[in-house]
C-alpha cells in the first residue's frame, strides 16, 4: 500500500528481468497503478491500456459484449484482456497469443491473468499461429511490439489477407501501431490502401498518447 501511495510522487520498481526480445521487462508502481514496461515503452496497463480501450469504445462496448470469439495477438500483462473481462463483462472465448513465456509468468504472478476463466493462452509466434488456426473470430486485436519495434510481418499484405480471412462477417481488426517517424506514417498509409474497400471499411484513430495510431478495420 505504501509503495502504491509513494508511486504518485516517484515510480517504484518492484521487479526487473532481462529479456532477449524486449531488452528489459519491468513491473513498476506508477501513479498508483501497477504497470508492465519494456526498456523503452509501456507494454501493459497505463497508456497502453488507455489506447486499446479507445479502440474498443470506437467499436462499441455493446457490440464487443455480444461477440463470441476474440483473438488477442500480443498478451504481455494482459491489460486489454482485463478491459474485455472486467469493464465490458465479455464472457465469450478469448485466445491470447504471446511469444514470450516469461512475460506470461509475470502476467499471472502480478496481474492474475490465470484467473480469467474464458481466457486461453497460447505460447507461439503470432505469425505461426495465424497460419495454423482453423477458427474464425469476431475481433482480432493486434498489439505486437518488441520493445518499440514492430516486426515487419505485421504490415505484409500476406498477413493482412490471412487476418481478413479469419474474421467473421462484420468482424473487426483492431491494430495498435506506433508512428514515430514520417516513414511509419507512410507504412500505415500503404497498409490501409491494400485493403479491398468493397470488403473492408478502414478507420484511423491517430495521435493517441502522442505516438500511437489505431487502425480499426471492419469486414463488411
Ligand atoms: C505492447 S505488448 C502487448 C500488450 C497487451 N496487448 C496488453 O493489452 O496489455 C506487446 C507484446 O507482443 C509480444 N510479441 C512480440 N513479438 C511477438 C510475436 N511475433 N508473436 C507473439 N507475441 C509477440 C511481446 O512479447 C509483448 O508481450
Amino acid at each position: 500500500m505504501f509503495k502504491k501511495w509513494l508511486s504518485y510522487f516517484v515510480p517504484i520498481l518492484i521487479y526487473e528481468k532481462k529479456s532477449a526480445l524486449s531488452k528489459n521487462l519491468e513491473i513498476t508502481w506508477n501513479n498508483g497503478e501497477l504497470v508492465l514496461d519494456s526498456k523503452n515503452t509501456n507494454y501493459s496497463y497505463g497508456s497502453l491500456q488507455r489506447i486499446l480501450r479507445i479502440g474498443l469504445t470506437h467499436i462499441g462496448f455493446q457490440n464487443v459484449f455480444k461477440m463470441e470469439n476474440i483473438l488477442v495477438l500480443g498478451v504481455a500483462g494482459g491489460s486489454v484482456i482485463k478491459t474485455l473481462a472486467n469493464e465490458i463483462k465479455y464472457s465469450g472465448r478469448i485466445t491470447g497469443v504471446e511469444i514470450d513465456p516469461e512475460i506470461i509468468a509475470m502476467a499471472n504472478k502480478y496481474f492474475h491473468l490465470d484467473q480469467i476463466p474464458n481466457l486461453q493462452i497460447v505460447i507461439d509466434d503470432a505469425f505461426e499461429f495465424v497460419l495454423k488456426t482453423k477458427e474464425k473470430y469476431d475481433l482480432i486485436i493486434i498489439d505486437i511490439f518488441q520493445d518499440t519495434t514492430m516486426p515487419n510481418f505485421l504490415f505484409e499484405k500476406f498477413f493482412a489477407n490471412r487476418l481478413g480471412m479469419l474474421l467473421n462477417d462484420k468482424g473487426f481488426l483492431l491494430f495498435n501501431t506506433m508512428t514515430l517517424t514520417e516513414s511509419h506514417n507512410l507504412r500505415n498509409e500503404k497498409y490501409i490502401s491494400e485493403f479491398d474497400s468493397s470488403q473492408f471499411k478502414v478507420e484511423k484513430i491517430p495521435r493517441l498518447e502522442a505516438h500511437n495510431e489505431l487502425l480499426v478495420i471492419q469486414k463488411t
